[in-house]
């Protein structure tokens, strides 16, 4: 476990670092060494440094919530979101799907954990979604269709605060020497992501009247689990669209013939991915020797194309296990440690 929490840190940290240097946005850990660096961020970056630091914390935290999707939603593919510094910052440098993906998760990171803060009262500048001025819907439409009446309440999440604050810190002007066609790219697919959230909200009810009778319900909008956006972006990141630059440098356009222009959530790329099949430091690739894969599946964790035709090799692998749980009243969990052989197929 303690491992586990360190590699977050580390990748956080290195993510935040790259960007740093790379890009220009306040990726460092924790908001003082952010703000100490001030120099070297974009002037609007700057600004929120010295005015909201309690902000650039919970952006810091959005970042670090993307890359741990990230990780889990690559867990079987050949490139597996690594947090390996070096490598992680030469996906960042190219203008790749997987480029297009992390910036999109990292944005919607940024979106959730802002606005997450928000309804929980952590920050001062925002608060539960304001709902007085909201038009109640149409009774057809929502959740009082049936009949009963409802009305806003409890506290809803003010996406609109955590979008704002996403798009001011994450889609800061790059340093010079990036080409218009690239920052393009970046800030489509980092508006899809924020749009992956802020699209989606879901609204929740809750019940009043004598014995359940349901008589006035009470309801608010909450954002989707972060599962969902990475679940949905994940589905984006398979059908991205491949773009190029217009003549004047100014626009995108789709490339291939009979294919509908991307939407605003689509994400969008311009350069073909490596295969990530060897270790490469130019591409970012750390390969895929030793990777665990699955020999029954036909899909990316499978074997034949996780190894990429290499093969792969068995390896029995003894692990410690928590077994026979049983709770105590109140509230204890005790466990026993239980032996587990696994056999693992590795990639050649
Ligand atoms: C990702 O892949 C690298 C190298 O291929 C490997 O070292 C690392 O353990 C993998 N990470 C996860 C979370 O599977
Ligand atoms: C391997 O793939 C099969 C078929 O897709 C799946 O049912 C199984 O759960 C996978 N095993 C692991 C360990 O992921």
């Amino acid at each position: 476990v303690v491992r586990k929490q360190r590699d977050a840190i580390i990748t956080f940290f290195l993510f935040f670092s790259f960007l740093f240097r790379a890009v220009g946005s306040p990726l460092v850990m924790d908001p003082n060494s952010i703000c100490r660096k001030t120099k070297r961020l974009a002037g609007k970056q700057a600004e929120l440094c010295q005015t909201e630091p309690e902000i650039v914390h919970e952006v810091a935290k959005g970042a670090r919530l993307g890359v741990r999707e990230c990780q889990y939603q690559f867990r079987f593919r050949r490139w597996n979101c690594t947090s390996h510094n070096k490598y992680f910052g030469k996906i960042l440098q190219q203008d790749i799907r997987e480029t297009a993906f992390v910036y999109a998760i990292t944005s919607a990171g940024v979106i959730h954990a802002v606005t997450q803060a928000c309804s929980m009262g952590d920050l001062l500048q925002c608060g539960c979604e304001v709902t007085r001025t909201r038009a109640p819907p149409l009774p057809t439409a929502g959740p009082g269709a049936d009949g009963s009446s409802w009305e806003w309440g409890g506290c809803g999440d003010d996406v609109e605060f955590g979008y704002e604050k996403s798009k001011q810190f994450m889609d800061a002007k790059r340093k010079k020497g990036k080409s218009d066609i690239r920052t393009l790219i970046d800030l489509h697919n980092n508006e899809a992501g924020r749009l992956a959230v802020r699209n989606y909200m879901r609204t929740e009810c809750k019940c009043h009247g004598l014995s359940g009778s349901c008589t006035l319900r009470t309801c608010w909008k909450k954002m989707p689990h972060f599962r969902e956006v990475g679940d949905r972006l994940l589905e984006r990141f398979k059908g991205a669209f491949k773009v190029m630059g217009g003549n004047d440098g100014k626009t995108l356009i789709p490339v291939g013939h009979n294919i509908k222009p991307p939407d605003k959530q689509d994400l969008i790329y311009s350069a073909e991915s490596p295969d990530f099949c060897l270790a490469n430091r130019k591409t970012g690739s750390l390969g895929t020797w030793g990777r665990v894969c699955n020999t029954t599946s036909m899909d990316v964790s499978g074997c034949d194309l996780l190894c990429c035709g290499r093969g792969y090799t068995k390896q029995t692998v003894i692990f410690e296990e928590n077994c026979l749980c049983r709770f105590h009243w109140c509230c204890v969990v005790q466990c026993k440690k239980c032996t587990v052989r696994k056999e693992l197929s590795l990639c050649l």
